[in-house]
Parts: structure tokens; sequence; C-alpha cells
């Protein structure tokens, strides 16, 4: 990497920011492109949230992401958000405009949107009800995506009841197309699913296990789970055994990343095998 003077900047703000892998996916593009640009990852404090996203265009900054614990906060800062990341309560990009104001852009449905398109071809919205597990932050982007691709009936499982219930209201899903169900029918809630989504923290490295028993899911259902440390979580692999279709969560955090990068360097980039093999490298070696 060579910085000149036009060097064009972009980053990650975050507290930490040191786990994000945004600063590899985004170096990757810009190298492999031969693009005089780089990404850096911002350690900033939550105080002083609004001092360094407002900083940016004195600083040349063309935008940044952000990650926890600014990914709500920032929606009370930006001059302006789009309608979704507003639905969805959160924003995880900012794009710097020609006019020095600051617009606030959620990209995470894009990420799920397209990971699904580019893992499971064959998926199809209308052939069955999704169920999804959980009902945070990423939960909130799944299903903002499965309405917008137009599955008939969402089944959301979560263990506390009312923070799926203001999900729903927050995106202004009528209850006839999401139904809410405990975590302890889990399980019965498979029956006829076309797509089992894991938006939950278990089965991730250090979290618990994610108990579920797959039996009822029909065989040509899609399971999908966001979690991508491990990469093939033991849900995965209890559903490639049952011969289902698999989405490991990395092909959705690649894919987030695509929009930042055209709106900020000028150029739409791809999600290949080379970048997941590069991000998967620095997985890797910070374990
Ligand atoms: P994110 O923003 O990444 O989605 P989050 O907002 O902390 O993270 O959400 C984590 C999700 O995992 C929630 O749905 C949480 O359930 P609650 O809403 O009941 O907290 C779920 N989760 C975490 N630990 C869990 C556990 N041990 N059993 C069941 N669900 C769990």
């Amino acid at each position: 990497m060579r910085i000149t003077g036009k060097t064009r900047l972009a980053g990650i703000m975050g507290w930490p920011v040191a786990h994000s892998r945004s600063p590899a996916l985004h170096n990757f593009w810009l190298d492999e492109l031969g693009i005089d640009g780089v990404y850096v990852p911002l350690p900033v404090r939550p105080e002083r949230l609004a001092q360094a996203l407002r900083a940016l265009p004195a600083l040349g900054f063309r935008g940044c992401n952000l990650t926890l614990p600014h990914k709500q906060v920032a929606l009370s800062i930006v001059d302006r958000v789009d309608p979704l990341a507003r639905r969805i309560g959160a924003m995880n990009t900012v794009v710097v405009a020609a006019d020095g104001s600051l617009e606030g852009r959620n990209t995470d449905v894009y990420g799920f949107r397209e990971s699904l398109r580019d893992s499971a071809l064959d998926w199809n919205a209308a052939a069955g009800p999704a169920v999804v597990l959980g009902a945070g932050g990423a939960a909130r982007a799944v299903v903002a995506a499965l309405i917008e691709a137009g599955v008939p009936e969402i089944r959301v499982v979560n263990r506390t009841a009312a923070r799926a219930e203001r999900m729903a209201e927050d995106l202004a899903v009528p209850l006839s197309r999401m139904s809410i169900h405990p975590w302890t029918v889990r399980d019965a809630a498979l029956r006829d699913a076309g797509l089992l989504v894991n938006t939950t923290s278990l089965g991730m490295t250090g979290e618990p296990d994610l108990n579920i028993d797959l039996s009822r899911l029909p065989p040509r259902a899609v399971v999908v789970d966001i979690v991508y440390v491990p990469l093939e979580t033991a849900l995965l692999a209890a559903a490639r055994r049952r011969g289902h279709r698999t989405v490991d969560g990395l092909g959705m955090l690649l894919h987030q990343g695509r929009p930042g990068f055209e709106a900020w360097f000028g150029t739409p980039v791809r999600v290949t095998r080379e970048l997941r093999v590069a991000v998967l490298a620095t997985l890797a070696a910070s374990r």
C-alpha cells in the first residue's frame, strides 16, 4: 500500500474495534482494484461518537462503518437516515455527501439478502414459512430482508417475547405475517418451514451451544447461521448431515460491506472465493 496526498479515506468506528474484520475486507478490495485508498479501524469511545462523526468531512473521510456500541446512537447524530435503517433502528454505514452532510444507511439487510442469493440460488421465498431464532439487532435485519423477499409467514422464536413484539412493531410487520414463539417450542416451530435462520449468539465460539432438534424440518429447507466464528457451527454441521442446503455467516459479513465501498470509492465490488479465503485467514490468525 502506498499513501499519497490523494489517498481516499474510510474506516470503522467502534469501541472496541480491534476485532472487526471490516479493515481486512475493504483493504482487500482496495488492493485488488489498485485504488489509492485506505480503510482504518477508528477506536471511538461512546461519548465521543458525535464529535468523531462530525469530524469526518473535515478530515476528508468519504465515510465509515459503525459497529458496537454505535449503531443505534448514530441515528440521532447524522443529518439523514434511510427509511430502512430508521425502521430497523440501527445503521452501520455513514456516507459523507458532497456538501459535507452525513447520510446513515443500514446495509445488513442487503448483506443477508445477497448472501442467501449467492449460496442458496434455488431458495424460493414463497416456498414456505421462515423460522428466525432471536430478536436482537441482527434478527431485525433478517426479518426486514425476508419481508422484502416476500416470505409469506415468519416465525420468530425468542427467549424474551417482549423483544420480539417490539421488533414486529418497529418493523411494522403485521402479526398476521409474523408469529412469536417461546424458546421452549423451537423444535416444533420448524414444521413445514422452508428456511431456518439462527441470529442468536448461541453456537459462537465462547458462547453456549444452540440446542435444536432439526428432525421436523423438511429436507428442502435451507439453514442459515449468521455466526461466522466458527464458520461451520454445530447447527450447520447437523443441517448438512441431514442433507439441507446451508449458508454460513461469512457471506452476510462480506456482502454488507459492498454498498459502503461503492459509495466511498466509486467502484462496485464482488464477493469472490479469494476474498473469503483472505478474510478467513485473518479470523484464523486472531484465534
Ligand atoms: P445482535 O445485535 O447481534 O443480534 P443481541 O441484540 O444481543 O445481538 O441479540 C442476541 C439474541 O440472542 C437475542 O435474541 C437473545 O435473546 P433475548 O432477546 O431473550 O436476550 C438471544 N440469546 C442470547 N443468549 C441466549 C440464550 N442463552 N438462549 C436463548 N437466546 C439467547
